[in-house]
């Protein structure tokens, strides 16, 4: 079971995975308005997923005989100036949350926590791969800025992207 401090730590990071949910779908909603339903679908993709990050900590702390608190979550911005803008600030929030899932990994190693530090493990890694994803779509946006026809091809390409559920390491 985790301590209280871990508990309310893990309580926490529920709160960041499911304001990334919020987070993306206001993105959605931008683009959506903005005519590009491909950025539209794979930031809905992402918000799914975020999902799923946040139940995977309410999970835990139930299998461990935790107490979950769900904590009140802000409003996320809606408007943006560019898709580059609304990019940028993705990445700087999954640079955020990779920030809070070491922290917490920190303090899983000092209370020689080894459940905690092997659920956290599967985060480690995610965060990498939602670092490099927001990341690469966002070089590829300042690479056509200015080109409209650049911007449709990159609507296409995210437009594929499927929701796929993780995988039950957690
Ligand atoms: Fe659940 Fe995008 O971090």
């Amino acid at each position: 079971m985790l301590n209280k401090k871990m508990q309310d730590a893990f309580n926490e990071q529920m709160k960041n995975e499911f304001y990334s949910a919020y987070l993306y779908m206001a993105m959605a909603g931008y683009f959506q308005s903005e005519d590009l339903p491909g950025f539209a679908s794979w930031m809905r993709v992402q918000a799914l997923e975020e999902m799923t990050h946040g139940e995977k900590f309410f999970n835990f702390s139930c299998d461990t005989g935790g107490r979950t608190e769900l904590l009140p979550i802000d409003g996320p911005p809606n408007n943006f100036k560019s898709p580059a803008e609304a990019f940028a600030h993705g990445l700087k929030h999954e640079k955020f949350v990779t920030d809070r899932i070491n922290k917490l990994m920190d303090m899983a190693i000092k209370d020689k926590d080894h459940a905690a530090q092997i659920f956290l493990q599967w985060f480690v890694t995610e965060q990498v791969e939602e670092e490099a994803s927001f990341s690469l779509i966002l070089k590829k946006l300042k690479r056509v800025e200015g080109d409209g026809r650049g911007l449709l091809m990159i609507d296409q390409e995210l437009g594929q992207r499927v929701f796929l559920p993780p995988g039950p390491a957690a």
